[in-house]
């Protein structure tokens, strides 16, 4: 079964743009709510004071999943897998369970950083790879290109947002999708239907938005520094969301409403 979807990995517990202490406490929280599941990246910066956390969770190592991401000024021969070990060695781990291109590369060649991908995975380094923010497009080719399963796409995901291009590559490609940015940033909490629907199942507003995204078959990241937002958070697998709801949630979503906009992100690809 594809890592993401087995024992709680499904709720993943996000780390940007923590650091510090908050970072620290986040996670103390987040692991004792039962997150197992922790994603950082490179481009974050915080790789090391993730590892300082997981180590000082003494949790067994093959209960916890921690992606990480390979920042794209290293998808060249020479910078890729050392640039992987210096992850490792900051979160003081032997291997990854997950390594994530962070984003396509500029100019959209995707075939060296695959390539590079599928040899830190056979030289141990990973357990699993896989793509962030790739379209479809580059899905299908990036499922061509490898010879591996690729576990995820993690790209933005929310009601606000129409990602059904993305869905179609995902079944049609076999790589499923996890969600970034899962309550939009606060923005979904703008609009009175999500607290509505949740009436009718004792549910917040944010319990329904994460519960319709795994209902889309889309696992889920989310950071907060809160202990009853963290909680509410992991809490969403004792309901369903009945499909006349899910069809109303689906109502809400738009072309291009994005909140990692291309100021952000000015090397984003041009999106589906
Ligand atoms: N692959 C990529 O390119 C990429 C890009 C962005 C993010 N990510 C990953 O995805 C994770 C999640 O995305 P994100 O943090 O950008 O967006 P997000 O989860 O949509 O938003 C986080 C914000 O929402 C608030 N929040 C969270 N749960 C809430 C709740 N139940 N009720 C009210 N407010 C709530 C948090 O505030 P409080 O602290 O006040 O609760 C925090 O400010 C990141 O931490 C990172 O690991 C990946």
């Amino acid at each position: 079964m594809n890592i993401y979807f087995q024992g709680t990995n499904q709720r993943t517990f996000g780390t940007f743009p923590l650091t510090g202490a908050e970072l620290r406490d986040a996670m103390m929280v987040a692991a004792e709510v039962g997150y197992r599941s922790f994603d950082t990246a490179q481009m974050y910066g915080n790789e090391a004071e993730t590892g300082d956390a997981v180590a000082e969770l003494g949790l067994a190592r093959d209960t916890l999943c921690i992606t990480t991401k390979v920042h794209p000024d290293n998808y060249t021969e020479a910078a890729f897998l050392p640039s992987v070990e210096e992850s490792l060695s900051k979160l003081k781990l032997d291997y990854a369970d997950i390594l994530l291109l962070h984003w396509p590369p500029i100019g959209g060649d995707i075939a060296l950083p695959l390539k590079l991908l599928q040899q830190a995975q056979e030289k141990g380094l990973a357990r699993n790879v896989g793509v962030s923010n790739f379209t479809a497009q580059m899905m299908r080719d990036a499922a061509k290109l490898v010879d591996v399963s690729l576990v995820t796409n993690q790209i933005e995901f929310h009601p606000l947002l129409n990602q059904d291009v993305l869905l179609a590559a995902a079944a049609e490609t076999g790589i499923p999708l996890s969600s970034y940015c899962s309550v939009a940033r606060g923005e979904v909490f703008k609009h009175p239907v999500f607290g509505e629907i949740g009436e009718g199942y004792g549910k917040t507003a944010a319990q329904v938005v994460l519960r319709w995204i795994l209902q889309k078959g889309v696992s889920i990241n989310t950071m907060s520094t809160k202990r009853a937002n963290i909680e509410a958070n992991f809490d969403v697998m004792d309901f369903t969301i009945s499909s006349v709801d899910m069809a109303r949630i689906d109502a809400m979503t738009q072309t291009g409403f994005r909140i990692v906009t291309e100021d952000l992100v000015p090397w984003a690809p041009e999106w589906d």
